[in-house]
């Protein structure tokens, strides 16, 4: 990737004086970090300016990331690049991320560090399969997320098609500590205020939410994966709704390995078939990050 010469250097010091203007190097696709937020000594979420040129569906992901340290014997630096879910929806003006912290992780152990003002490297090619245009229509649709996978949901919460697409939508998150639901249900709570679904779907947006987060290592409401809660049947009654169905509901899944796994098979069980972009279908699945 050849360097570029930044904005500044264009306009002003090469104007003035040519020669002695030190040009520094930028990389291509290097956005600014706008806001950052902790939630525990595992989460974090952050916000960041948004190229102009960047069209993506709610739900999609995009490849972040920050240089890496000096490689000692070649001297040279390279990019530390993972898969993100975009967090924000496809009509914000910048967007958001949702990350875990892993001390020893290659991005993560520094991507936690980040404050406002820094830059962080964002390739703009959104791609994914939890969007809209890989489900088939239908009356309810579920979003089962667990830890970081909520990000996606994060997105498609706050994109009006979701309420004009469907009767009902039902979260579920799994966490293993009551603090690790604080991101997710802060989002939910601030749908109350949003301008734009407000304007767009009105009051009744509220009464389509259902809310069911649990939690497995620590004492909350409702303890227990998700996954044995179906099984047992438990949280259909909590929730007042009868187990899936291949008329009626749409799935999207976004947790660790085993886990989406395992609900898969239980969706592939009641009958949904797994949909992508060009085959919609009952449930769509995607893994979520772990550095
Ligand atoms: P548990 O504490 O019983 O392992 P992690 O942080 O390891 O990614 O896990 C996030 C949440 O997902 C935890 O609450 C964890 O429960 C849960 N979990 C892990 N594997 C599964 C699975 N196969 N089915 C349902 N939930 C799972």
């Amino acid at each position: 990737m050849a360097p570029r010469v930044t904005d500044e250097h264009m306009t002003e010091q090469t104007a003035v004086n040519h020669a002695s203007a030190k040009i520094v190097p930028q990389l291509p696709d290097m956005q600014t970090v706008t806001e950052v937020k902790h939630y525990t000594d595992r989460l974090f979420s952050f916000r960041v300016t948004r190229p102009a040129s960047l069209r993506f569906r709610s739900g999609e992901f995009v490849m972040i990331g920050l240089m890496g340290d000096e490689d000692p014997e070649t001297g040279k630096r390279k990019p530390i690049m993972r898969a993100y879910s975009i967090a924000s929806p496809s009509w914000d003006e910048e967007l958001e991320f949702y990350s875990i912290k892993v001390q020893d992780g290659p991005l993560t152990s520094k991507l936690q560090h980040i404050q406002p003002g820094d830059g962080l490297i964002l390739r703009p090619k959104p791609v994914g399969t939890l969007v809209h245009d890989a489900l088939l229509p239908g009356k309810r649709l579920w979003f089962f997320a667990t830890g970081t996978g909520f990000a996606p949901f994060a997105s498609l919460l706050r994109e009006p098609q979701t309420y004009e697409d469907y009767d009902e939508i039902i979260i579920t998150h799994t966490c293993r500590e009551l603090g690790e639901l604080t991101y997710g249900r802060d989002l939910i709570d601030a749908l109350k205020t949003d301008e734009l679904l407000n304007e767009v779907i009105g009051d009744g947006l509220w009464k389509k939410i259902k809310y069911y987060p649990t939690t497995t290592r620590e004492d909350s409401p409702k303890m227990g994966r998700i996954t044995d809660l179906m099984r047992s049947g438990e949280a259909f009654t909590d929730l007042g709704v009868p187990v899936l169905s291949p008329e009626t509901d749409r799935a999207m899944i976004c947790g660790n390995l085993a886990f989406n796994l395992e609900l898969k098979e239980m969706l592939e069980s009641y009958g949904l078939n797994e949909g992508a972009n060009s085959n919609p279908q009952q449930y769509v699945v995607e893994k979520a990050f772990l550095d």
